[in-house]
């Protein structure tokens, strides 16, 4: 199986952050967050990888590219663990297209066509990191592998913060999965039909593309992949899961910070003097 990972955003609101740099490069604790969404990537055993990407995103190219000088200089200064590091990264095979204008993430997943073929291929925001203990990528292809369908992972979130996603209308299976009867993207107050939201993590088939096709500019004069689902959706149905593990959108202030401190809090090397300082702060 192919992953596809939409990267061209222009990142508006982590500006002046993201005025030059792309957002999916922000460090989040000791890594950029892109990083880890490759890694989930690789731990669900996928190992081929696109990254749509856009204007201001050589970074993400370059982070990914070996640096034979960067790996002389540590080898002969005798850093091999920030050596093991940087050649961890590199040793992925990552393919890049570019989005040429920012039309929605519906317009980014279809540059993705060509590269897809006609077999069923994931999809992670470059920009939303999981914590999970079975990542949520291998999570979705379990599902995928037993429903034969389009599967997108969806969270339960408060009722005020559902005009920020794609929500869900749906009825439960015997399993617990969730057939997927309406997807709305950014509901206004009133509308949401429930507070399941879908968190950017998606197990799509081919035929997708057919349905971005047809897809006119929805919110925000974006060309809107929850738009093309929903048509999709009436074609075949779409399956939806309770993701199990945390997600963080590191595309808004809040969940950027969280996901720092939840991330360092888990590494042993920092944890007890970062808690210590954390309740000094508060
Ligand atoms: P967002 O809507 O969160 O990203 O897209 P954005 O447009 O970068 O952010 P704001 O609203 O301006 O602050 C979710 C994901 O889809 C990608 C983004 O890079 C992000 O990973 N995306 C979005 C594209 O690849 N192309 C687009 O045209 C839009």
């Amino acid at each position: 199986m192919k992953a596809v990972i939409p990267a061209a955003g222009l990142g508006t609101r982590f500006l002046p952050i993201t005025k030059a740099q792309p957002k999916e490069m922000l460090p989040v604790y000791d890594r950029p967050a892109i990083q880890y969404v490759v890694e989930e990537v690789v731990q669900s055993g996928i190992d081929d990888i696109l990254i749509i990407t856009g204007k201001n995103k050589r970074a993400i190219e370059d982070h990914f590219d070996r640096s034979l000088e960067l790996e002389i200089s540590l080898r002969n200064r005798e850093k091999e663990e920030y050596l093991r590091k940087i050649e961890r990264i590199s040793s992925v095979d990552i393919h890049f297209i570019r989005q040429k204008e920012q039309k929605g993430l519906g317009d980014a997943i279809y540059c993705a066509r060509k590269y897809v073929g006609g077999e069923p291929f994931a999809v992670l925001l470059g920009d939303t990191i999981t914590v999970a203990e079975r990542p949520c990528t291998r999570q979705m292809m379990d599902i995928f592998f037993e429903v034969e369908a389009p599967v997108i992972a969806v969270e339960e979130v408060p009722m005020e913060k559902v005009g920020s996603y794609g929500v869900i209308s749906y009825r439960e299976d015997e399993k617990g999965l969730f057939l997927i009867e309406d997807l709305v993207e950014k509901p206004e107050p009133g509308e949401a039909p429930s507070n399941y939201a879908i968190i950017g993590r998606y197990l799509l088939t081919p035929d997708v593309f057919d349905f971005i096709e047809k897809t006119r500019p929805g919110k925000g004069g974006e060309i809107q992949l929850t738009d093309a689902l929903r048509l999709l959706n009436r074609s075949r149905q779409i399956y939806g899961f309770k993701f199990e593990g945390r997600r963080y959108d590191i595309g808004n202030m809040m969940d950027w910070l969280k996901s720092t401190v939840e991330l360092a809090l888990a590494d042993d090397a920092v944890r007890e003097e970062l808690s210590a300082f954390l309740r000094d702060v508060v």
